[in-house]
């Protein structure tokens, strides 16, 4: 099967559909649709409509689907990712951020709503979704964040300049010294998967960048509990920590941080797919008594 050059948008669509869902797509359809909006610019209820006429199938759209088919991400080819309100640029060398992260975020500003001017650091930014998002929906947050890859961190200063994120090339493991004791909440979607769970679909095993992938060790806990760890040093006592993972994880970080003696309140978060996807935490303030 062809996209040819005369086809009308919907024949085309349709073909393109039938490409994608035989390569394995996962939403052949809405990658269809959206890879037509991305070279006509019309949003997808006026793709819709065209579809119903003879509007011609845009100059280069087959293209792009022999690309989406090659399982290059949808998010590549646009150069968009969408997350909470922002649409952020991506591409090449930074993770695509997630749906689920978006249920982290929420946590963080259930936390922080309120306050007259919390201060927020995001370990591990990537794009800067969590970082920018916060920014975005809480104005009066200070947010940090910190990225270790030079070639995520240019993404993410890109996206975070716009909406005034101090934004540190780094290590989760050390950095922000000078800030240490400070911070209102840390957050953090550090790498975490083991180093034998290689993700099956091409679009995360070929194009997300190894280093936000991989958490370190077997169980994929390095970067997790380095993560614990600079949360502990960098709030201040009753500070909110809070941190992806991966599901089978979720009882070996309770038990970590309750093993560490430092953290009151640890609480398991599901996804919106019910799935142990997130653990929060409060950093113990000292103890008065003595
Ligand atoms: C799973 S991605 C999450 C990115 C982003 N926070 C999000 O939720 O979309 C993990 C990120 O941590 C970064 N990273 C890996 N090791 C790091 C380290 N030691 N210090 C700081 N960042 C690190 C990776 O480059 C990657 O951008």
């Amino acid at each position: 099967m062809t996209i040819g050059p005369d086809q009308s948008l919907a024949a085309a669509v349709s073909e393109a559909t039938a490409i994608l869902r035989d390569a394995g797509v996962p939403t052949p359809r809405v990658d269809a649709e959206l890879l037509a909006d991305h070279l006509l610019n019309v949003g997808l209820g006026r793709l819709r409509a065209l579809m119903l006429g003879d509007t011609p199938a845009p100059a280069g759209y087959a293209e792009l689907v022999a690309e989406r088919a090659g399982r290059v991400p949808l998010q590549h080819i646009t150069g968009v990712a969408h997350f909470r309100y922002l649409e952020l640029a991506v591409g090449p060398g930074v993770f695509i951020p997630r749906p689920e992260t978006e249920s982290v975020v929420q946590l963080v500003i259930d936390r922080i709503k309120g306050m007259p001017s919390p201060r927020v650091v995001d370990l591990g930014t990537g794009s800067g979704a969590i970082a920018g998002s916060i920014a975005h929906e809480v104005p009066a947050a200070e947010v940090h964040a910190v990225e270790f890859s030079p070639l995520a961190h240019a993404w993410a200063a890109k996206n975070l300049a716009p909406l005034g994120v101090h934004l540190v090339l780094g290590d989760l493991r050390d950095a922000l010294p000078e800030f240490n004791g400070t911070f209102d909440v840390v957050v953090s979607n550090p790498p975490y998967i083991p180093a034998e769970a290689i993700p099956n679909e091409p679009e995360v095993a070929l194009h997300d960048p190894p280093e936000a992938l991989y958490g370190g060790g077997a169980d994929g806990m390095e970067l997790p509990t380095a993560a614990a760890a600079s949360a502990a040093r960098l709030l201040r006592p009753g500070g909110y920590f809070v941190m992806e993972h991966a599901e089978v994880q979720a009882g070996w970080i309770a038990a970590m941080m309750a093993r560490a003696g430092i953290w009151s309140g640890i609480t398991t978060h599901q996804d919106l797919n019910n799935k142990e996807r997130a653990t929060s935490a409060v950093l113990a303030e000292p103890d008065q008594s003595e």
